[in-house]
């Protein structure tokens, strides 16, 4: 079983500059974030780095431990991943909600992002509500000097 999550980067299908500076990150349980931060990488010519848990958990896990883990702003789990953040600029970060909050994979990126870069935050959920999410967030990366440039809220079954 492979333990450590690649980067998937393919120079080839890059236009000069276009995306280069560009990673986006996601976490996905059932599916639904995955698929949209592989499109907007796509549609960026952007890196996309997953995180994923180091064993895969059940439903009654995320519902209790995964949501506590998220609403005490815990990390997770991941496999290792190998990535060079300082070289890029910008950040497009895509998570599932869990009892409000983004999902514990979340805690594990905050500090990993370079001071100075910037970061877009795409949630996705249920309701397609996450305003407290978006304000605590930003907030947080403000501290480590990184600038949330906006906040996206998708509803889950919009993602198809
Ligand atoms: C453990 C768990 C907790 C969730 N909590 C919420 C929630 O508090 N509010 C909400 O609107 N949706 C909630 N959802 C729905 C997910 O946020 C939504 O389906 C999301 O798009 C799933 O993304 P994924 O398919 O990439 O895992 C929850 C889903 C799970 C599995």
């Amino acid at each position: 079983m492979l333990d450590v999550e690649s980067l998937i980067t393919d120079n080839n299908k890059k236009y000069p500059g276009d995306g280069m500076d560009t990673l986006v990150i996601y976490f996905s349980y059932t599916g639904k974030t995955k698929l949209l931060a592989e499109r907007k990488a796509q549609e960026l010519y952007a890196d996309i780095l997953p995180l994923t848990l180091k064993k895969r958990k059940g439903a009654l896990w995320a519902y209790t431990a995964g949501c506590f883990a998220a609403m005490k702003r815990k990390t997770a789990e991941l496999n290792d991943f190998v990535c060079d953040f300082s070289k890029y600029k910008k950040f497009i970060i895509a998570m599932p909600i869990w009892a409000g909050m983004p999902a514990p994979a979340m805690n594990n990126i905050v500090p990993l992002i370079t001071a100075g870069s910037e970061v877009e935050l795409i949630f996705t959920s249920g309701s397609g509500d996450s305003k407290k999410s978006g304000k605590r967030y930003t907030n947080l990366f403000a501290v480590n000097g990184v600038t949330v440039t906006g906040v996206t809220d998708i509803k889950a079954k919009t993602i198809k």
